[in-house]
């Protein structure tokens, strides 16, 4: 069974929620309008608020779903290596040409099912630095950071190795985001903009 964990939790983080909320509840396809990416901001973004949240919950409930299966299943291997494999699944998904989003919502989730204090710290974080640079990439790039600085304090070599790995991978995903943060193109949100 051990085997099939992996790929169970690639084939839950490959359901595109981006993609099932904006075609089914709005008719539009979001990797065709603002960052063309297939996650929670983007959703945000083109949708609304009420389909970004949905996403968002999705994308990360996939990541926390998936790392318990090890739990559920007594498996020998370890919850965070599981969800791993979700996140493989939500940036590169089988059920939407391996085009995915940029690994965020559903690494949090994973880290919410193993180290939930972390996740409320991470989140704390990202919406403090979002606050004050109004860049949804940015704060998910620090809150990786973060992340794995606070890793390195645990000791646990299995966490130091996953969370290293997806801050990393989180980054690499927001290439394009730091290009356009250099150019000043990257847009800013404006939910805690004070209204003049
Ligand atoms: O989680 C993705 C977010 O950090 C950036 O998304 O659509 O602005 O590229 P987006």
């Amino acid at each position: 069974m051990d085997y099939l964990l992996p790929i169970l939790a690639y084939i839950i983080g490959s359901i595109p929620f981006g993609l099932v909320v904006g075609k089914w509840g709005y008719g539009i396809d979001i990797r065709e309008h603002g960052s063309g990416n297939l996650g929670g901001t983007n959703s945000f973004r083109t949708l609304g608020v009420k389909a970004g949240i949905l996403v968002t919950l999705g994308d990360i409930l996939k990541g926390t779903f998936a790392a318990s299966l090890a739990v559920l299943f007594h498996s020998g291997l370890h919850p965070l290596f599981v969800g791993l494999f979700a996140v493989i699944g939500h940036t590169y998904p089988l059920f939407a040409k391996f085009k995915g989003g940029k690994a965020v919502a559903t690494s949090a989730g994973v880290l919410l099912f193993y180290e939930p204090l972390l996740f409320l710290t991470l989140l704390a974080c990202f919406f403090i630095c979002l606050y004050i640079t109004k860049y949804v990439s940015l704060s998910s790039m620090i809150a990786g950071i973060i992340a794995f600085i606070y890793t390195l304090f645990t000791g646990e070599l299995i966490l130091i190795i996953i969370v290293g790995f997806l801050a990393s991978f989180v980054i690499y995903r927001h290439r394009a985001n730091l290009g356009r943060i250099r150019q000043g193109t990257e847009p800013k949100v404006t939910f805690f903009s004070k209204k003049k």
